[in-house]
């Protein structure tokens, strides 16, 4: 059932009770500005413009093995989002109503609400979803402040997620009172919470729907479906519960909410979903959209995940902080797990963030973690919890005590006792040596190969490591540097990173160095990859470097361009298709003829063959004994010359199995629409530059402009290059590579793209 007819049926159901999204009819201002009409989900600085100034720091980062501190620019996105704004909306209660609250998922930052002057509420964590109740209609405004060095990467600002307005009677369900837990495959046990002041008696009951609406269980918890389909990834089968609250012989209230049967257990044998043994393919994801900046977009957030997807990728770690609700609404949907993470920092400080979440912490913590357990309690999609990333207490005799605290809570708050804590940390061995690690239900790591053993002796509640962040390997799109050699902390003049997959941080290491620890020991239970997509700010390792704003560690760009490590993680991830992907992913290499041009295979099948405008290079198979070659299939001694690089694939019989080839291009004869595809109200428009044959022109960038037709709006613009300083609100932009992302807005409607001057050349 989708989710309209549920918020639909919600609102026929109980005319006495409802909710519905109040995204639109705001007004918005910055200190010295107009009011002007916006929507939210809002993010005011993500159009720029990019400035220096915007979040230059002079720090020492530790972990870049730095000792003295330097002046660092972009860290944060170089975006202006730091200080003051307001928005503003009538707000009208409908009649009847006895009671009524506004519900934000999450206000960047600080957000104040005030009732016709008056103040009614507020937060502190940006990232947490809160109620304020609204004791009439009137004018609501919400005041909003960011701090400065507040945050390590683009947190964003404004109202950024969606609001609700909630009403009711005097008895009704509170925002996510619902638990509703599956100890088994047929079992669904649901606990409703009441806002009940009066005590009056009152009755509640339950109805089950299958996909298909039709009843399946009925009457009090626990209820029995015989024979549900469980829900998992692979097949993210959702029920509807429907609960009825009655009192004084009526329906006061009526609400559905989606629900997956399925089981969760993380003990000696492992990490068990249904009682099956996996390891996580997982990716660490930051919050922003890329163009879109941090405004929470579940039409945004579905395209991401399908990419993901398609990379047979299965969990998201929300680094590191409590997601949007819509965000775990399209993992229970899509099929994706979620380690659910709460922190960046506890009490002590990070770095150089002055303001924090520490400055909050010892006041909120409790708070904003109760409030990211009753949000994700009930989603099947949600598996695991983490309290923290990287926190400064980890080397601290006093750590394991306050992580035990938080443990502890967790496991309170949250009635399904199955679902493991954990946290990722990264200072070893002083997490072991202070008993950290051993107060863990799951120990996590972040990098830091070399003592996976260590930390596994020190972990005796289930023997296990869990990869938190793996590989923070950085790379630019259709980028290769030469020679393509395996090196930390590379940097280049241009600000870009080499597409060979070859160059990480100090603290990090490469893909295949993840996969042979988690191939080789059984105990290893995946990893969560840092991360999926680039995200705004952290441009590691271009810290010092101007321009650049944005990161590289993707292993999608930031546009939702693929990089190379997009068919590197497939082809060991993806189970279910192929893969046969040529690294570069382009020929054009003027100027380097004759000279060592290396070409890596990232594929599935076990065998290729290489050829080279039809002469062949070797046959190569997967060599266990090496490093590089164990999960890619390279030819190190190719000399460039134009025309034709081809991969022909066997399979384990030997049998030709698949062939791709990539040729050099001419010079640009046309821009062409890679794919136009709808997400909801969204039109992703991916462009590139092509020749006379159709070939993708990597090598001569143009700029683009983009013209919205018909009832639709231009969002953005993306091109995947950190160092562009371009507003990503377009409506012009210059191909990075070749190619550029153009995202639209609308029922109806589409992007128009065009080059601004066709006829150079
Ligand atoms: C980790 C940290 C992440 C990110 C990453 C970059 O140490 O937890 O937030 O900064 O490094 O490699």
């Amino acid at each position: 059932m989708n989710i309209a007819l549920i918020a639909a049926l919600m609102a026929s159901a109980a005319a006495e009770s409802g909710e519905i999204e109040l995204n639109d009819g705001w007004e918005f201002r910055r200190p010295g500005e107009e009011w002007r009409s916006v929507s939210v989900p809002h993010d005011w600085a993500v159009a720029g413009p990019f400035d220096k100034a915007n979040d230059l720091q002079f720090v020492l980062i530790v972990e870049n093995g730095e000792t003295n501190a330097t002046e660092k620019s972009g860290r944060t996105g170089a975006l202006p989002w730091v200080g003051e704004g307001e928005y503003r909306r009538m707000v009208k209660i409908p009649e009847g109503a006895e009671w009524a609250e506004l519900a934000f998922d999450g206000v960047m930052a600080e957000p104040e609400v005030f009732l016709d002057g008056e103040r009614i509420g507020g937060w502190k964590y940006g990232y947490s979803p809160f109620e304020v109740e609204l004791p009439r209609s009137g004018l609501v405004t919400v005041k909003v402040s960011t701090r400065p060095k507040s945050s390590r990467w683009y947190p964003g600002a404004g109202i950024y997620r969606p609001v609700r307005l909630r009403w009711g009677g005097r008895v009704g369900i509170p925002a996510h009172g619902q638990t509703i837990l599956t100890p088994d495959l047929e079992t669904v046990e649901v606990r409703t919470e009441l806002r009940n002041p009066d005590s009056a008696p009152v009755a509640v009951t339950y109805r089950v729907m299958d996909a298909a609406g039709n009843c399946v269980a009925e009457g009090e918890s626990p209820l029995k479906v015989k024979g549900a389909k469980p829900w998992s990834p692979e097949t993210p089968n959702l029920y509807t519960l429907e609960t009825t609250v009655s009192s004084g012989g009526k329906t006061v209230e009526t609400r559905l909410d989606r629900f997956g049967f399925r089981t969760v257990a993380c003990d000696s044998g492992g990490f068990r979903l249904n009682g099956v043994r996996r390891k996580f393919k997982g990716v660490c994801l930051h919050h922003d959209h890329g163009p879109l900046g941090a405004a929470f977009s579940k039409d945004a957030f579905r395209r991401q995940v399908e990419i993901l997807k398609d990379m047979g990728c299965d969990s998201i770690r929300t680094s590191h902080n409590t997601p949007a609700r819509g965000l775990l609404e399209i993992c229970d949907e899509m099929g994706m797990m979620v380690l659910c993470e709460s922190f960046d920092c506890w009490r002590m400080p990070k770095g150089k963030s002055d303001n924090g979440y520490h400055i909050f912490f010892d006041e909120w913590w409790k708070r904003d973690m109760e409030q990211m357990i009753r949000l994700g309690r009930s989603h099947p999609c949600v598996v695991m919890w983490s309290v923290g990333n990287e926190v400064p207490e980890q080397r601290t005799k006093d750590g394991a005590a306050l992580y035990r605290e938080m443990q502890d809570f967790v496991h309170a708050m949250d009635a399904e006792k199955t679902r493991a804590v954990t946290a990722g940390m990264s200072s070893m061995p002083d997490a072991i040596t202070n008993g950290l690690i051993a107060e863990m239900d799951v120990p996590a790591v972040t990098y830091r190969l070399p003592f996976y053993q260590a930390i596994r002796d020190a972990s005796p509640r289930t023997g296990a490591v869990l990869s938190a962040e793996s590989a923070s390997t950085v790379s630019s799109r259709a980028t290769y540097k030469f020679p393509a050699v395996a090196a930390k902390k590379k940097t280049y003049p241009d600000g870009q990173c080499s597409g060979y997959d070859l160059e990480c941080c100090n603290w990090s290491n490469l893909p295949d160095d993840d996969w042979a620890m988690q191939e080789d020991n059984d105990w290893v239970l995946g990893e969560f990859v840092w991360t999926g997509f680039d995200y705004l700010g952290e441009p590691t390792p271009y810290d010092e470097y101007w321009p650049s704003r944005s990161s590289y560690f993707g292993i999608v760009d930031l546009a939702g361009i693929p990089k190379d490590r997009f068919w590197l993680y497939r082809a060991h991830w993806n189970k279910e298709s192929p893969t046969l992907h040529i690294c570069p992913s382009h020929w054009n290499f003027k100027g380097r003829e004759g000279e060592i041009t290396p070409v890596y295979v990232y594929t599935s099948w076990p065998e290729a063959e290489l050829f080279v405008n039809g002469v062949s290079q070797g046959r190569r198979k997967f060599d266990k004994s090496s490093r590089l070659d164990r999960f890619r299939l390279r030819w190190n001694d190719v000399r460039y010359e134009p025309g034709e690089v081809k991969a022909v694939a066997y399979d384990a019989e030997g049998r030709l199995a698949e062939i791709c080839s990539i040729r050099t291009a001419g010079p640009v004869a046309a821009l062409r629409t890679v794919s136009e595809k709808r997400y909801g109200n969204l039109v992703y428009l991916h462009v590139a530059l092509v020749d006379a044959d159709g070939n993708m022109v990597p090598d001569d960038d143009r700029t683009v402009t983009a013209e919205a037709v018909g009832v639709m709006k231009l969002r953005g613009m993306c091109n995947g290059d950190a160092t562009s300083l371009e507003s990503l609100a377009g409506p012009r932009m210059k191909t990075f590579r070749g190619e550029l992302v153009i995202v639209g807005e609308g029922c109806d409607g589409r992007i128009k793209a065009s080059l601004e001057h066709p006829a150079r050349n």
